[in-house]
């Protein structure tokens, strides 16, 4: 695991967007996993920028998003393809057909599962896939449990994520209780994973995904079983990486 440290917010998500493009100018047609959350908010505002100076075009990307809370319809303003379009796909000339993100509203759930994982070997796997960290360890929605999920599945999630994303809904009663989320094996089967991570309150996760034991109690652990994964995040995030010592780039 390779990683960068930047100071703040800001500079993450520049260097974060600087290997996402990276990616695009070398494979135009690239698969592209992409993330939900606060975190990568910034790094899509890069590149969203750099396509308006027109140093970037999605015009051949393809992208497979993560996860999709159970029960939120496209438009509302919580559903994860609601912020796909507005943080990112409304803002560049990626195609909508190109893009998918699990349906939150599919009336056989499973069903939509299978076909989300056939959909993503259809591709080929994801040539980057970007990821958040959950503040426990969760990537996606895969969230600490007692065995690592291989397929797109169903989650119940977690009260400590229903707390998490409670900021963003009017109350921690309106959190969907359930998500659709890409399953380990397709996040492992991607060429390159970049995980983004910012904040002291993502310290504790971080740690546990680079130098905690493997194991489904922190779903993030895994990916020290990647042959190519990139962290980058700011100092708070890695505090804890970096006082034990581990070394870091930047
Ligand atoms: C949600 C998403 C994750 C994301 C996590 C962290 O639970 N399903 O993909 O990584 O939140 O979000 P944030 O970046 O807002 O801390």
């Amino acid at each position: 695991m390779r990683i960068y440290m930047e100071k703040d917010y800001e500079a993450m998500s520049r260097r974060a967007a600087q290997v996402i493009a990276a990616e695009i100018t070398h494979n135009p047609a690239c698969v592209l996993g992409l993330a939900t959350g606060s975190t990568p908010v910034g790094a899509y505002r890069y590149l969203a920028d750099w396509y308006r100076q027109g140093q970037l075009s999605f015009k051949e990307v393809r992208s497979v998003n993560l996860d999709e809370y159970k029960g939120l319809a496209p438009d509302h303003d919580q559903s994860y393809r609601y912020f796909m379009q507005h943080n990112l796909f409304n803002h560049v000339d990626i195609l909508p057909e190109n893009t998918q993100v699990p349906d939150g509203l599919a009336p056989d759930p499973a069903g939509e599962c299978a076909r989300y994982d056939a959909y993503i070997r259809s591709l080929g796997y994801a040539h980057l896939q970007l990821l958040g960290l959950g503040r426990n360890g969760h990537i996606g929605f895969n969230e600490p449990g007692d065995s690592f999920v291989k397929e797109t599945h169903v989650v119940d999630l977690t009260q400590s994520t229903i707390d998490a994303n409670a900021r963003f809904f009017a109350s921690a009663d309106d959190v969907p209780r359930q998500a659709l989320t890409m399953g380990i094996g397709c996040i492992m089967a991607a060429r390159r994973v970049l995980v983004v991570a910012s904040g002291a309150d993502k310290a504790d996760a971080v740690y546990n995904t680079v130098c905690g034991p493997i194991v489904p109690g922190c779903p993030g652990s895994i990916l020290q079983l990647h042959p190519d994964v990139v962290l980058v995040a700011d100092e708070a995030a890695l505090s804890k990486v970096t006082a034990a010592g581990v070394p870091v780039c930047g």
